[in-house]
């Protein structure tokens, strides 16, 4: 079994990134610009907007991080994301979810400008995925294609199942695992909350890949000996031996899986800096205004 290390993968990408920033800056090029909006004060919210501000610095980015308490109007919400569609210095730009529930996520997230939605969630972004055409694909199923192709796993006519249909990464992930590519070309199955025989469909999978963020939801009788798995899970789980009180818990059985896997992603460290690693490449295509004028 080997252990798909995210966060070694995911320093080795950043420090190209930075490489590739530096060249920009010394041919007199514009520094690459993310802002981060931010409502209310979730936990895990604030972890993943700090990590990305953080990996901003690493890779040479600006950022700017924007903060709202969440009494936030949607009506200013919006005022803020048509200000960051016109600020010709911010080259990119996201809005945390989840958003408080008196704010309409779908109207957030499509009044944000394509061209600078490094997320990949506008519905252009996400049309222009899923026919194969350049433009910004979504940070978890992104950063899980880039862990794939680090470690040379083949995908070509492997029997893909992805468990979970989210929008941000369950529905993605299968159109990106079934297209003409490599990472791609597989055989995909998407199973869901209504899906029947999931544990006979699971033992099927070459490449299991689980997005339903239910800790330790996926065990050792549901993995074929060999098959490549996949955790997207990072469900905090109350913990008193731990100084923060809680553990991060992927939906993969570990510790019974791993033994039986020819490669596993760890919870912590797998897929996680991954994603934060697809959104700087997101970022830096942003910069240098790789897919829209
Ligand atoms: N919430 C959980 N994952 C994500 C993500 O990738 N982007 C944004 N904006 N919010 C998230």
């Amino acid at each position: 079994m080997t252990l798909l290390d995210g966060k070694a993968t995911a320093a080795a990408i950043k420090q190209e990134i930075a490489a590739e920033v530096e060249q920009i800056l010394a041919a007199g090029g514009k520094q690459p610009h993310l802002a981060a909006i931010l409502v209310g004060h979730d936990g895990g919210s604030e972890t993943y907007v700090a990590n990305k501000v953080k990996s901003c610095a690493e890779c040479g980015f600006k950022s700017t991080l924007i903060r709202f308490e969440d009494t936030v109007t949607e009506e200013e919400l919006l005022a803020k994301v048509e200000e960051l569609n016109h600020d010709d210095d911010v080259d990119g730009f996201i809005v945390q979810l989840p958003l408080p529930k008196h704010i309409d996520e779908e109207k957030v997230t499509e009044a944000i400008d394509y061209r600078k939605d490094v997320d990949g969630f506008h519905p252009i972004n996400v049309g222009r995925m899923s026919i194969g055409l350049p433009c910004f694909v979504s940070a978890t199923p992104n950063g899980i294609l880039q862990l794939l192709k680090h470690y040379n796993i083949e995908t070509s006519g492997k029997k893909c199942v992805v468990l979970g249909r989210s929008n941000i990464v369950g529905k993605p992930m299968a159109n990106l695992m079934m297209q003409k590519s490599y990472p791609g070309d597989a055989t995909v199955t998407v199973l869901h909350s209504h899906s029947k025989n999931i544990k006979e469909e699971c033992q099927q999978a070459d490449i299991l890949i689980v997005a339903m963020g239910k800790p330790g939801f996926v065990t050792e009788d549901m993995v074929k000996p060999g098959a490549v798995v996949i955790d997207v899970g990072t469900t905090r789980v109350p913990d008193a031996t731990r100084k923060n009180g809680f553990r991060l818990s992927g939906d993969v059985d570990f510790e019974h899986v791993a033994p039986k896997c020819s490669y596993i992603t760890p919870v912590p460290g797998g897929v996680g800096p991954m994603t934060i690693c697809s959104l700087m490449k997101n970022t830096l295509s942003a910069g240098k205004k790789e897919f829209y004028k």
